[in-house]
C-alpha cells in the first residue's frame, strides 16, 4: 500500500515525481505529496484525493529543484486528509521523508518522542519515523562536526569533503541516522529520506514493503515498483530487507548493517525486459478491459513450453519426481481472488491427484496452527507477490518445515524469492486494482501443477494429460469467442445496474467461480454481492430473494448442471431476476433464466476460465453504468503491504 518514489539528477524533479507518482496510485490514491529540495531548502506540497490534483497544484507553483521524493497514500493511521498525507512534518521541517509501510509500535516512540519535546502534527504513524531520523540525524551531525573540527586542526581532510567521503565508501550522516532510526522500529518500511542539509541525496532503505532503485543517464531513480521507473532505466536493484541506498547524481552507493555499524554492500542488478506499452491503455477506455482482452495471451503465454513430448514440465518446481509423488497434503495460502484461483485449484488436485488440498485465506493461515509436516506442500499465491499476509504465511509455513512453491506474477518479488519454487503467471503488469488477468494466469498456472502432481502419483496417464494439455489449450481461443461478442452481458448489466445487491450461485467447480464473480463485481461497482453454493441457498440467503433480486448463476455443463437448474427454479419462483452463464448448445437453460450468457462449452476443470471471463466483463459493465471509476476502485490498493 502506499507508492513512493524518489529522483536525483540533473532534471527538474518535479515531472519525475509526478509520473512516477500517477505510475504507482495503484497502490493508493487517498492523497499525494511530494518534498522538493529548492533553492530555498525543502518544499512540502500535499493534496488529497489523486495525483492529478497534486500535479494541478504544482503546475501552479512551479517548484524548482533536482531532487525529491514522493508518495501516493493509502490511508492505516489517520483518515484521508491533507494534514495525514506524506511527507509527514519532522520538527525543525529539515528532513523530510516518504515511507510505505506500517510502524506498528508507533505509539509508544510517539509517547517517547513527545516526552523528549517532539511536537506531532499528524495522526500518522510515519511521523514517527520523521522524528527519529531528525534526532538521529542532529546527535550524529554534532558528532561528525566535533571530528571534523578535530581533522581540520590536525591538517586532515577537510570538513563535509563528499566527494572524499564517497571514495571512500563511508556513509553519509544522514544515511546513518536513517539506519539509527529504523533500528527503533517495529513494522514493515519502504523508505526514503531527504534532508536539507544534505542536499542532493536521497537515502532509501526497506523491510518487508518493496523497494528498487536504478541509475539512468539523468541521474538515480527510486521507487516502490519499477513501473514508476521503466522509462527512465532498465537497470535496476531490486532492494533486499535491510540494505540501504544513497541516492545522487553522481550515482548509488548501498550499505549494510555490520556490527554496530555499516559496510558497503553489493547488491544484485536485475535487467527489465519487459514492454513499456504495457503500462498504456493501448485504445481501451480503461485499464480493466485492455487486461480483460488480454486474457487469450496470457493462457498462450503460461503455457508456452510445458508439454515437451509427453510430460508436463516445472522445472522451477525445484521437485523431483520422487520428491512429488510423496506429497501427501496440499496448502494452498492466498488473498482476495488469489485465494478464489486457490477454490479452483483445490477441486482439481483432489479430483485429478487425489491428494488432500486445504485453501486458506493467508491471514487466517498464519494464525492457526496447521498441520504441516516434510511431505506437505505449501502453495502461495500472489499476483503481487508482495501481500503482507501471504508472505508471513510462507514464513510461518517454512519454519514449520513445509516445502513452499510460489505462483506469482512479478518477477523478483518476495512471494518468489521466498519460495523454493515458483511458476510466474506471465499476466505481465496489471494496472487496474481489480485482478483480472492475473486471475486467469493463476487458475491456468494451478491446472499445470494439478496435472503435474496427478502425473507424479500415477493418477493420470500420458495419453490424459495430452488431452487435457490440449483442451487447455484450447481455452484461449474460446476466451477469444466470448470477449467478441459481449452483448449478452451488456443486456444483463441493464437489467442489474439499479440492484442493492446480488448472489451469485453455483454448485462445484461452479460455486468457486461464483465467489470470484461476487468479488469482482462488489469491489468496482459497490453493489452489495455475496456467493453461495447453490445448495445452500435454502438454507437462508434464499430469503433475501423478492421481485427483480438478481441471482446470478454459474450454470455450465457439468456433473450438478441438474441440481444448478432446480436451485434456479426455486429462485425464479420467488421472484428473482436470474442470469445465467450456460454452456453453448444448451436451450434448456432458457427456460430457468431472464438472460443467459452463452460460454463455448468445456469440460467441468476448465470451465472456471471460460465462465469467469463473462463475469469479469458483467461487473465491469455494471460499474460503469453506476459510474464508477473501474481502474481504481474506492479504498482499495493493488498491493495490500500491510497486515
Ligand atoms: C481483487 C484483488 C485482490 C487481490 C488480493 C491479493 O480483484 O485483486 O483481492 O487478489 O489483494 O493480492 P495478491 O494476489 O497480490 O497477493
Amino acid at each position: 500500500m502506499c507508492g513512493i518514489v524518489g529522483y536525483v539528477g540533473t532534471r527538474e524533479a518535479e515531472a519525475i515525481l509526478v509520473d512516477g507518482l500517477k505510475r504507482l496510485e495503484y497502490r493508493g490514491y487517498d492523497s499525494a505529496g511530494v518534498a522538493i529540495e529548492g533553492p530555498h531548502g525543502i518544499e512540502v506540497v500535499c493534496r488529497m484525493g489523486k495525483v492529478a490534483s497534486l500535479e494541478e497544484t504544482l503546475s501552479a507553483l512551479d517548484v524548482e529543484g533536482t531532487c525529491g521524493i514522493g508518495h501516493t497514500r493509502w490511508a492505516t493511521h489517520g483518515k484521508p486528509s491533507e494534514a495525514n498525507a506524506h511527507p509527514p512534518p519532522s520538527c525543525g521541517n529539515e528532513i523530510a521523508l516518504v515511507h510505505n509501510g506500517i510502524v506498528e509500535n508507533f505509539a509508544e516512540l510517539r509517547d517517547e518522542l513527545e516526552a523528549c519535546g517532539h511536537v506531532f502534527r499528524s495522526q500518522t504513524d510515519s511521523e514517527v519515523i520523521a522524528h527519529l531520523v531528525e534526532d538521529a540525524y542532529l546527535q550524529l551531525a554534532e558528532r561528525a562536526a566535533e571530528r571534523d573540527a578535530l581533522s581540520d586542526a590536525q591538517g586532515h581532510r577537510r570538513p563535509h569533503d563528499e566527494a572524499a567521503r564517497r571514495a571512500e565508501g563511508e556513509p553519509s550522516i544522514l544515511l546513518q541516522a536513517v539506519h539509527a532510526a529504523t533500528s527503533r522500529l517495529v513494522g514493515s518500511f519502504g523508505l526514503a529520506v531527504v534532508c536539507e542539509s544534505e542536499p542532493g541525496l536521497i537515502v532509501a532503505t526497506r523491510k518487508d514493503s518493496p523497494l528498487v532503485v536504478g541509475m539512468a543517464s539523468d541521474g538515480a531513480h527510486m521507487a516502490s515498483d519499477v513501473i514508476a521507473m521503466i522509462d527512465h532505466t532498465r537497470d535496476v536493484c531490486i532492494m533486499e530487507d535491510g540494505v540501504f541506498a544513497e541516492l545522487s547524481k553522481d550515482g548509488i552507493m548501498f550499505f549494510e548493517p555490520a556490527g554496530d555499524g555499516l559496510r558497503t554492500a553489493s547488491p544484485r542488478h536485475t535487467h527489465i525486459d519487459w514492454d513499456a506499452d504495457l503500462t498504456e491503455k493501448g485504445g481501451y477506455p480503461d485499464f480493466m478491459l485492455k487486461e480483460i482482452h488480454e486474457q487469450p495471451r496470457v493462457i498462450r503465454d503460461t503455457l508456452a513450453g510445458r508439454l515437451v513430448g509427453d510430460e508436463l514440465t516445472i522445472d522451477e518446481l525445484s521437485l523431483t519426481r520422487e520428491e512429488l509423488n510423496l506429497i501427501d497434503r496440499v496448502y494452498i495460502i492466498a488473498c482476495g481472488t488469489s485465494y478464489h484461483a486457490g477454490l479452483i485449484a483445490k477441486n482439481l488436485i483432489e479430483t485429478w491427484a487425489q491428494i488432500p488440498t486445504e485453501v486458506e485465506v493467508a491471514s487466517e493461515f498464519r494464525y492457526r496452527n496447521p498441520i504441516i509436516t516434510p511431505t506437505t506442500l505449501v502453495v502461495a499465491v500472489s499476483q503481487s507477490g508482495e501481500t503482507a499476509d501471504t508472505i508471513a504465511a510462507i514464513r510461518d509455513a517454512r519454519i514449520k518445515g513445509a516445502r513452499v512453491f510460489g505462483i506469482t506474477n512479478v518477477v523478483g518479488s518476495t512471494v518468489a524469492r521466498e519460495s523454493v519454487g515458483v511458476i510466474y503467471t506471465k499476466a505481465n503488469k496489471e494496472i487496474a486494482v481489480a485482478s483480472t488477468k492475473s486471475f486467469l494466469g493463476q487458475v491456468v498456472s494451478l491446472t499445470l501443477l494439478s496435472m503435474l502432481l496427478a502425473q507424479s502419483k500415477g493418477k493420470l496417464t500420458t495419453g490424459q494429460i495430452r488431452l487435457l494439455f490440449s483442451e487447455l489449450a484450447d481455452t484461449a481461443e474460446q476466451v477469444e469467442a466470448i470477449l467478441a461478442d459481449a452483448s449478452s452481458v451488456e443486456e444483463a448489466a441493464l437489467a442489474c445496474r439499479d440492484a442493492k445487491s446480488a448472489l451469485f450461485v453455483g454448485r462445484g467447480m461452479g460455486a468457486a467461480v461464483a465467489n470470484e464473480g461476487a468479488l469482482k463485481l462488489k469491489e468496482i461497482s459497490y453493489l452489495h454481492a455475496e456467493a453461495y453454493p447453490a445448495g445452500e441457498m435454502k438454507h437462508g440467503p434464499i430469503a433475501l430473494i423478492e421481485d427483480g433480486f438478481p441471482v446470478i448463476a454459474i450454470a455450465t455443463n457439468s456433473p450438478t448442471y441438474e441440481k444448478v437448474l432446480s436451485n434456479l427454479q426455486e429462485c425464479k419462483a420467488r421472484g428473482a431476476l436470474v442470469v445465467a452463464v450456460a454452456s453453448e448448445g444448451d436451450a434448456e437453460i432458457r427456460r430457468h433464466a431472464d438472460h443467459v450468457i452463452y460460454v463455448p462449452a468445456v469440460r467441468d476443470a476448465f470451465s472456471a476460465i471460460t465462465a469467469s471471463v463473462p463475469l469479469q466483463l458483467l461487473a465491469r459493465s455494471i460499474a460503469i453504468l453506476r459510474g464508477c471509476d473501474v481502474d481504481q476502485p474506492r479504498n482499495l490498493a493493488k498491493s495490500v503491504t500491510v497486515e
